[in-house]
């Protein structure tokens, strides 16, 4: 079946059964490998992205759940405001180690920064906690979250 998605501001028709989990949409799909698979579960958030700027699990959202709704993946994270600031952080703080995790952990904090710029740690934990990193990146993210954060007052 047809069904027709916008992805990062442009329109794609595919053509898959609708309970296709989104991630092989992306994936497998349009090419567009920066979102990962790690469990298929929920349980890792490797697979993260936004739906109409939510942090969604793509490998258990079904194609045919979202609608007219706007994904944003890793490959386009950088031209919203938050997710620019994001993404100077990790780079400033050097985040990633093996790097698998991190367009996940991206989207979430992306996410959670967009709708609540000046975050407590406790906030951060609740946002972050769905995303695992096997290498131990946690503190590094904390701290690139928090110095994104403290930009959002500086150029907007
Ligand atoms: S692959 Fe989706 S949460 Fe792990
Ligand atoms: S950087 Fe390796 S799993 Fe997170």
């Amino acid at each position: 079946m047809a069904f027709s998605i916008k992805v990062n501001g442009s329109t794609h028709t595919v053509d898959v059964d609708g309970d296709t989990p989104l991630l092989w949409v992306l994936r497998d799909v349009l090419g567009m490998t920066g979102t990962k698979f790690g469990c298929g579960m929920a349980l890792c958030g490797a697979c993260t992205v936004h739906v109409d700027g939510a942090a969604v699990r793509s490998c258990i959202t079904a194609v045919d759940s979202i609608g007219t709704s706007a994904i944003t993946t890793i490959e386009a994270i950088g031209a919203t405001a938050a997710g620019g600031k994001i993404q100077k952080a990790w780079l400033d703080r050097e985040v990633p180690q093996c790097g698998y995790c991190q367009s996940g952990q991206i989207m979430s904090a992306s996410a959670l920064l967009a709708s609540n710029p000046r975050p407590t740690d406790a906030d951060i934990d609740d946002a972050m906690s769905g995303n695992i990193c096997r290498c131990g990146t946690y503190v590094r993210i904390r701290e690139a979250i928090k110095q994104a954060a403290q930009s959002t007052g500086q150029g907007g």
